[in-house]
Order: C-alpha cells, then sequence, then structure tokens
C-alpha cells in the first residue's frame, strides 16, 4: 500500500484592518478606478504598526492545528514561506516553533515568493511518502505593507499587495481511496531576477544601507510589470496543463482551480488559456490583494470553509513569482 500525502487541516489570518482603494486614493496618487480595473482589487489589509509576519502565521497555524484536530505537540516538522520574514535572518519557521512552544524540532524556512507554497508543498510532500515526517505545519505569511513604495514611482505595486497569513497540516494517509497530493512540479527562471525584485539590502554594498541607497528607493520591491503580466499568464497555464497529462486527467476533470491570487486579470487569462470555466476559479483578491505566499493557503481555507471543496475532488493549485519561480500541484481532497 503506497503513502500520499493528505492536507488535514487548513486555516488562515489576516490582520483585522482593511484598507480600501478609496483609503489609498487619500495617501497616493491612484483611484478606485485604475485598481479595480487592472487588478481586480477592491481592499486589502493592513497590519497594525508592531505586527510581524510570525504573529500572522502563528495565528492562521492555530486555525489550521485546531481544523486538523490535532494536538500541536503532534507536529514533528516545520516548514515556513515568506518573503517578508520579521528579521534578514533568521527566517520565521523557527519564531513559528518558539510561539507554538515546539523545541526543539526542525523549522525549515522557503523562499520562493508567490510560489512559495507550492515550493513547501512539495517539500512536505517528499518528507511524508517517505516516512521521515508524521505531521507538518506548512505555513506562509506576509506583511507587505510597511515597505511599499506610496510614491507615484512605486504606487504600481502598492496597490497590489496585502497582508495575511495561510497554513495547512499534511498528513500521511493510505492511498487506497486515492485521495492526497497526486503531483507537483516545481520550474524556475533566474535569468528574471531583476523583473520582480527586493533589491536591496544587499551583501555587495558596504555598508549595506547607505542615504544614497535609501534615496534612490532601492529597499522597495519593483517590477516589470509587463513582463510579469506576460509571463504568469503563458507560465501558470502550462504548469496546470504539465500537472493534468502526468496524473492523465484533463481541464474538465478540475473541480476547482486555485491560482496564486497575482492579480485578478492574470487569474481570468489563465481560466481562459485552459478553457476552465471561471466558477471553478478561486478568486478572493478583490478583498485581500495580492498576498504572496500566503494567497493560495488563503484561497484554499476559504474554498473548504465555503464548501467548493468536497472528498475526492481534483484541486489544482497553480503559482507565478519572483525568480521567475512557477509551479502546480494536483491534489485528489
Ligand atoms: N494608480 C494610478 N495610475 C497608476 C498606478 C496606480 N496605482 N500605477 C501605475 N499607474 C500609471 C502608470 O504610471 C502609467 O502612467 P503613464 O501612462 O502616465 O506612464 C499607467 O498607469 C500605466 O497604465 P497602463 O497603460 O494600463 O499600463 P500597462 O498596460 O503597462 O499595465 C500593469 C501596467 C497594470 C501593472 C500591468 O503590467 C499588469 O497588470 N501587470 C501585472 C502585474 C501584477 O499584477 N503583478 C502581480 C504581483 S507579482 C506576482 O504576484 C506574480
Amino acid at each position: 500500500m503506497s503513502m500520499r500525502t493528505l492536507i488535514t487541516g487548513t486555516g488562515h489570518f489576516v490582520p483585522p484592518r482593511v484598507v480600501t482603494n478609496f483609503d489609498l486614493e487619500k495617501v497616493m496618487n491612484t483611484s478606485d478606478e485604475w485598481i479595480r480595473q487592472r487588478s481586480g482589487i477592491v481592499e486589502r489589509r493592513h497590519v497594525e504598526e508592531g505586527v510581524m509576519t510570525s504573529d500572522l502565521a502563528y495565528e492562521a497555524a492555530l486555525r489550521a492545528i485546531e481544523s486538523a484536530r490535532i494536538d500541536r505537540s503532534e507536529i514533528d516538522f516545520i516548514i515556513a514561506a515568506t518573503l517578508s520574514p520579521d528579521h534578514y535572518f533568521p527566517g520565521i519557521g523557527v519564531i513559528v516553533q518558539a510561539k507554538l512552544g515546539l523545541v526543539p524540532i526542525g523549522a525549515l524556512d522557503v523562499r520562493n515568493q508567490c510560489s512559495g507554497f507550492i515550493y513547501a508543498l512539495s517539500v512536505a510532500d517528499q518528507y511524508i511518502r517517505t516516512g521521515v515526517y508524521k505531521k507538518i505545519l506548512l505555513v506562509a505569511a506576509e506583511v507587505q505593507s510597511t515597505n511599499l513604495d506610496y510614491s507615484d514611482e512605486g504606487r504600481e505595486m502598492a496597490v497590489l499587495f496585502g497582508d495575511g497569513g495561510g497554513a495547512v497540516i499534511l498528513e500521511p494517509h493510505d492511498s487506497t481511496d486515492g485521495r492526497g497530493i497526486l503531483s507537483t512540479h516545481l520550474f524556475a527562471d533566474g535569468r528574471h531576477v531583476p523583473d520582480l525584485w527586493l533589491e536591496k539590502p544587499s551583501p555587495k554594498d558596504k555598508p549595506t544601507v547607505t542615504e544614497e541607497l535609501v534615496k534612490a528607493k532601492k529597499f522597495f520591491p519593483r517590477m516589470d510589470g509587463r513582463n510579469v503580466f506576460k509571463n504568469a499568464t503563458e507560465k501558470m497555464p502550462k504548469a496546470v496543463r504539465i500537472a493534468l497529462e502526468h496524473n492523465g486527467l484533463t481541464v474538465d476533470d478540475i473541480a476547482l482551480l486555485i491560482p496564486h491570487q497575482a492579480n485578478d486579470r492574470i487569474s481570468q487569462m489563465v481560466a481562459h488559456n485552459l478553457k476552465i470555466p471561471l466558477e471553478k476559479v478561486m478568486r478572493n483578491i478583490d478583498r485581500y490583494g495580492n498576498t504572496t505566499a500566503a494567497s493560495i493557503p488563503i484561497a484554499l481555507d476559504e474554498a473548504v470553509k465555503e464548501d467548493r471543496i468536497k472528498p475526492g475532488d481534483i484541486i489544482v493549485l497553480t503559482a507565478f513569482g519572483s525568480g521567475y519561480t512557477w509551479a502546480s500541484a494536483v491534489l485528489r481532497w
């Protein structure tokens, strides 16, 4: 009997402060109409001062643990994905571990930005199927609102991103009923690093932080929006097709497609390219903006709570982001 990895619990947490497009109009030169038309975003959440990524991750983790109906002491490994860790080092995995009182289990940080959740899922899947770990907490969280350029130069990005966290619990499952993670496919093209990145701080500079670099706004994330759009809308459908073919499935078999919530125009293009009806595509970017690594587990948890997923359903995840990296995963729920 072969073992598969099953998601046995999901949870998410977003900070309570809602920031609408109209709120952004007050602090920067933008409009609700521009933001909605280009991204589908209506509002996003921003943390209160002092709240960090590990705080959101911890809250999301608690909810996933409760949903899996396990005691937190049963967790034997943690994987955390974020591009906005509390500190340059260490990552947030160890901080979440300590907050949960789970010393001394291992805690791994995955740094694959918007693809971080699927990359981390693939790592967890290998550990579970090989019997190394029995209950893995995979948590993804971001606090992005505190480091965006709200001037004209950065507004293209500042309107897109939000804060939040999502988590899942992964356990081994005897796969006679066919349930579990069927596949993960990971891709990257490191030639596109400067097309979507946070260039500084970098050890290239000594000292790492200088007034010139701050003035040049090198500590804010930047993207080549058109290039991101073009690549995201090409690469995600391709990754989904490869995954379906690998499993002998077709687009018609998909009960729900959960794309990384990068931008609703991108999600719509992905759906159009795959010829999958929009009713079968999870879209919640209107309420949360782009929460990078956290977007898929947040959307997954909402889909579960909204009863959009039932046991036996084929669920496909796909993501694209900085690196560039992109990925897909097929699950039988
Ligand atoms: N509010 C108002 N105007 C803005 C804003 C804003 N927030 N941001 C940019 N603009 C202005 C620009 O300055 C530019 O003005 P100009 O023409 O006077 O120079 C104009 O709007 C550009 O608008 P468009 O003509 O629609 O530009 P374009 O067709 O190049 O589209 C866009 C730009 C919307 C960013 C597009 O490239 C896009 O959707 N890219 C996808 C990016 C994305 O969603 N990334 C997701 C995050 S990364 C990830 O998760 C993978």
